[in-house]
């Protein structure tokens, strides 16, 4: 008995855990998305020259990339995101081993009648967003922020884009993202003890808006960059 409670317990601070760091990666994606955007604004935004030298998207996004490394604050918020990321998929792995043992074969028929597709396949999606992230990150963070090979991040983002196969790979991935956000705002929620009624119809409406916006806005930005003349 003292062996299952403490399986229990900790079986819960990891969920606490995995929700704590998925809303940290959440309010990340935010963060990312508005200086991403600036990939798409168009130029006759920029009627004047401001910041100095900058007068177009290519020149702000750049200032912006430069900011982002060479700010110190920045830097450590980064290597919090990357454990966050780490302890996530960690979580992810430990929770799915435990259910499946816990619950056997009929883990996932009894859910089926209660919950959505994307509820039941987290882990799928999950998996298909950790491969996007080493894809990602192996494209431009490796290259711009370890290895320093690139220094026009704006050019490199452009020529990847450019790439209709790399497109395709974005937007499935960002769609993966979506379904994975609409459940895992609202779990990490209820994980984190919000029960009442009312919370959790709220919860629900936000995390649906939350990732449809995310979704749509990311997905743009590889779309419009194949299709624009640069
Ligand atoms: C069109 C969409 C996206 C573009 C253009 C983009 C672009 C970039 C670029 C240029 C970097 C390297 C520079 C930097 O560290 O900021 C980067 C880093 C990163 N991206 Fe993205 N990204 C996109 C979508 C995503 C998505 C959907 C995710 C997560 C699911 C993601 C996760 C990350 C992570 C974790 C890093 C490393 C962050 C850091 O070191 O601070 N990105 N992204």
């Amino acid at each position: 008995m003292q062996e299952k409670k403490g399986l229990f317990k900790s079986s819960v601070s990891r969920k606490n855990m995995m929700a704590i760091s998925g809303l940290f990666i959440s309010f990340f994606l935010v963060i990312h998305l508005l200086g991403n955007l600036i990939l798409i604004i168009p130029d006759s935004f920029f009627p004047i020259e401001f910041w100095g030298n900058v007068a177009n998207a290519h020149d702000m996004y750049n200032a912006y990339s430069h900011f982002l490394v060479h700010f110190w604050p920045v830097s450590i918020i980064a290597w919090i995101l990357y454990a966050a990321i780490i302890i996530h998929i960690v979580d992810a792995i430990i929770i799915t081993n435990q259910n499946r043992k816990s619950k056997g074969d009929n883990y996932v028929v009894a859910d089926k009648a209660s919950s959505t597709w994307y509820a039941r396949n987290m882990g799928i999606l999950g998996t298909i967003l950790a491969g996007f992230i080493v894809i990602h990150m192996a494209q431009f963070w490796l290259k711009y922020k370890v290895l320093e090979v690139e220094e026009d991040l704006y050019d490199l983002v452009v020529e990847t884009f450019k790439v209709g196969w790399f497109v395709i790979l974005y937007v499935i991935s960002i769609v993966a993202m979506g379904f994975h956000l609409i459940h895992g705002i609202k779990s990490a929620h209820t994980s984190l003890g919000l029960h009442q009624k009312r919370v959790v119809k709220f919860v629900e409406i936000f995390a649906l808006w939350f990732s449809v916006i995310l979704t749509l806005l990311y997905a743009i930005i590889p779309i419009i960059i194949y299709f624009k003349e640069i």
